[in-house]
């Protein structure tokens, strides 16, 4: 199991935003948390990363304690995150935006002063060689010399997966990725995400698109108000009477 969550929990003031949650991550999966709004999917995702410290439980990856390592430690261990409300560097270029995640975990003064030398050195070639074959993959190379802020919304989305993946990372979790995407993107994106699975990287898919959901996760555990009200297979959950109450409310069925 490439990681294991038992009995996570948080505490915000006296309401617990994550309550007893536990799932388990096969490599080369993808796992999607799905939730109405605030059931803990990001809290959860904070936790894993280190943003936030546990007020009880687990969380194992590659069989080591997770929980009470710092955010630095957690990348260095091989898990990047994409964030729900983007979090590029506006100012900088798309290649370079990449190239933060290839090597330096968001030391942007260091990545910029690195591109203004005047000799680029055998690895940084490298980087910017891998960082513009990720581009690649995500159709922005030809953007790459952009800044980040003058891309449309949804390739925005796509470069910051694109930099999640730079650092070759064993686990990405992907927050909301298909938010304010259109259709179109959106079946690109869930075929990008299909590929990397395919390619052997593990996903935690956060995501209220149900349609991309049921498409790409393996399995799917359903949070509400900070708990785990189902775990199973996409069909096993869809099929889950109390999620359909909690989730979508008494009339409508899941995507
Ligand atoms: N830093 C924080 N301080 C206080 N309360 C918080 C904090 N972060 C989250 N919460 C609360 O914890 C609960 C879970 O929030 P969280 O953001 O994890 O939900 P979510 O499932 O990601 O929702 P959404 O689908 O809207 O993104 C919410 O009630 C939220 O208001
Ligand atoms: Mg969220």
């Amino acid at each position: 199991m490439l990681l294991e969550v038992q009995g996570l929990t948080k505490y915000f003031g006296g309401v617990a935003a994550v309550k007893d949650v536990g799932f388990q991550v096969t490599e080369g999966t993808i796992y999607a948390l799905i939730g109405p709004n605030g059931a803990g999917k990001t809290t959860v995702f904070n936790l894993i990363t280190g943003m936030l410290q546990p007020d009880g439980g687990a969380i194992n990856f590659l069989a080591k304690r997770l929980d009470g390592l710092k955010t630095y430690q957690v990348a260095a261990a091989g898990i990047t995150r994409t964030f729900q409300n983007l979090q590029l560097f506006s100012g900088m270029t798309v290649l370079e935006n990449v190239m933060t995640g290839a090597h330096l975990k968001g030391q942007t003064g260091f990545v910029k002063s690195m591109l203004r030398r005047p000799g680029i050195n055998a690895e940084d070639k490298k980087i910017i060689e891998h960082s513009m074959a990720l581009l690649g993959e995500v159709g922005l190379d030809g953007s790459a010399g952009l800044p980040a802020a003058a891309l449309p919304f949804g390739q925005q989305r796509l470069l910051e997966i694109a930099r999640a993946l730079a650092s070759g990372p064993r686990l990405v979790l992907l927050d909301e990725p298909a938010a304010g995407l259109n259709s179109t993107e959106t079946k690109t994106l869930a075929g990008f995400l299909k590929k990397l699975k395919e390619n052997g990287l593990t996903m935690i898919l956060v995501e209220h698109d149900m349609e991309t959901v049921m498409e790409v996760a393996d399995r799917i555990t359903v949070l509400n108000f900070g708990q785990g009200i189902a775990e199973g297979t996409p069909a096993e959950v869809q099929a889950d009477p109390e999620v359909i109450r909690a989730y979508l409310g008494e009339d409508e069925q899941i995507a």
